[in-house]
C-alpha cells in the first residue's frame, strides 16, 4: 500500500510542480497552488504579481504592434471594443458562411444556455475561405499577438449560444461575476449576432484588471478561503482558481461593472483577468460569435519570434487536447459532439442533429 501510495507521488509530483510554474490554478487538484500554509505566506499574490510583472514586460514589447489609441483602451480598461470592424460586405459573407457551417460541434449546457463551439483549426477553416480571410486580418491579427502579450496567433472558435433551450438545468459558472484565472490573458469575440437584453451581453468591470492594493488583498483573502477542504470548500468555484467577487467586493475595490450591448460586426478584446459575466437573456435567442482564446504560460518572459510557426503549433497541440477532453466529457454527459450544423432556431432544438 505505501509502495503505491509513493509511486502515486512520484507519478503526480512533475505535473503539480509543472503546473505550480505556469498556468495551472485549481487550489482543489493541486497541492502546491492550493496548500493552506503556503498561501498564507503569500504564494498565491506572489504569484499574481510576478505573473503581472511579467505581463507588462512583455507587452510593453510588443507596443509597436498596434496604435497608440489601442494600448491605451486595453492598459486603461482592460478591454478593447471596436465597432463596424470589417467591411459591411466581407462581414455579411462571413455571417452567411457560419451560420451555414457544417462541421464538429462540441455542446454543453451551463443553466439553461446550450453552448455549441466549433474548434476552427487549419484544416477546418480550409471549408470556409471567409473564416481565413479574417484569419489573414492583419490588425485583428496584430491586436491579439499585442493584447496576449505572447506574439502568437490565438485560437479561433465558431461559438453559438442557445438561450432558454429546452435542456435540463444545470448550474451556470458564466453568469457569476469572476476572474477566468490569476494572470492576465485575452479572449476576444467578433460578434456575429448583436448583443441587448434578450440574448445576453457581455458584462465587465473596467480597469478591474489593474493590480491595485485593494485588489492583491482581496486576492490573498480569497486564496485562503479556496484552500478550505471538506465541508468547508465553497460549492461556488473558489478552489478552481476562477474566483468570484459580489457586489459588496467590487465597491470595496472602487470598481462597478459595465453591460457592452454592441451591434453585429462588433470586435471585442478583454483581459480576462478582469472581471465579467455572461449577462442575463431575457428570451429564447441565440448569440453567435468567433470566439478567440489566447492564454499561454505567464511565467514565461519570452515571446516567440515566429507567429504563424507558433501559432500553427498550439493549435496542433490543443486539437489534440480537445480530442482527449472529448472521451472524458462524453462519457460523463457533461459534453454532446455532432457533426452537424448549429442550431439558429432554439424552437427546433430537439430536431437540430438530423
Ligand atoms: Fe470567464
Amino acid at each position: 500500500m505505501q509502495i503505491r501510495k509513493v509511486m502515486d507521488l512520484a507519478w503526480k509530483l512533475p505535473k503539480w510542480i509543472f503546473e505550480f510554474l505556469s498556468w495551472g490554478k485549481s487550489f482543489k487538484n493541486n497541492p502546491i497552488i492550493g496548500n493552506y500554509w503556503l498561501n498564507r505566506c503569500g504564494l498565491h499574490v506572489a504569484r499574481v504579481i510576478l505573473a503581472h510583472f511579467l505581463f507588462r514586460l512583455r507587452i510593453l514589447l510588443l507596443s509597436p504592434l498596434v496604435s497608440k489609441e489601442d494600448r491605451k483602451d486595453f492598459l486603461e480598461n482592460g478591454f478593447i471594443l471596436k465597432k463596424d470592424f470589417l467591411p459591411e460586405e466581407q462581414f455579411s459573407k462571413l455571417s452567411i458562411a457560419l451560420k451555414n457551417y457544417k462541421g464538429v460541434i462540441r455542446e454543453i449546457v451551463e443553466g439553461t444556455t446550450l453552448t455549441q463551439r466549433a474548434f476552427m483549426d487549419y484544416s477546418s477553416r480550409q471549408q470556409a475561405p471567409e473564416f481565413c480571410q479574417l484569419v489573414r486580418n492583419s490588425y485583428l491579427d496584430r491586436l491579439m499577438r499585442y493584447s496576449s502579450s505572447k506574439n502568437r496567433p490565438p485560437f479561433f472558435f465558431i461559438e453559438n449560444l442557445c438561450n432558454h433551450a429546452n435542456v435540463a438545468p444545470r448550474p451556470d459558472p458564466q453568469r457569476d461575476m469572476h476572474a477566468d484565472t490569476f494572470h492576465p490573458c485575452v479572449k476576444a469575440w467578433l460578434y456575429i449576432d448583436g448583443t441587448d437584453d434578450q440574448n445576453g451581453p457581455y458584462i465587465y468591470v473596467p480597469g478591474s484588471h489593474r493590480l491595485s492594493w485593494r485588489r492583491l488583498k482581496w486576492e490573498y483573502r480569497q486564496s485562503l478561503k479556496a484552500c478550505q477542504k471538506g465541508v468547508l470548500r465553497d460549492k461556488g468555484r473558489y478552489w478552481d482558481g476562477s474566483f468570484r467577487v459580489n457586489d459588496t467586493a467590487l465597491a470595496e475595490m472602487g470598481l462597478s461593472a459595465e453591460k457592452l450591448c454592441v451591434p453585429a460586426n462588433t470586435l471585442l478584446i478583454a483581459n480576462v483577468y478582469g472581471f465579467h459575466r455572461r449577462g442575463e437573456a431575457s428570451a429564447k435567442s441565440n448569440r453567435m460569435t468567433i470566439w478567440m482564446q489566447a492564454r499561454d504560460n505567464p511565467f514565461n518572459p519570452l515571446f516567440t519570434p515566429c507567429p504563424k510557426y507558433t501559432g500553427r503549433l498550439f493549435e496542433w497541440g490543443w486539437g489534440k487536447a480537445l480530442q482527449r477532453l472529448d472521451k472524458r466529457k462524453i462519457a460523463s454527459g457533461e459534453q454532446n459532439n455532432y457533426l452537424g450544423r448549429f442550431t439558429r432556431n432554439t424552437d427546433r432544438l430537439q430536431s437540430h442533429k438530423k
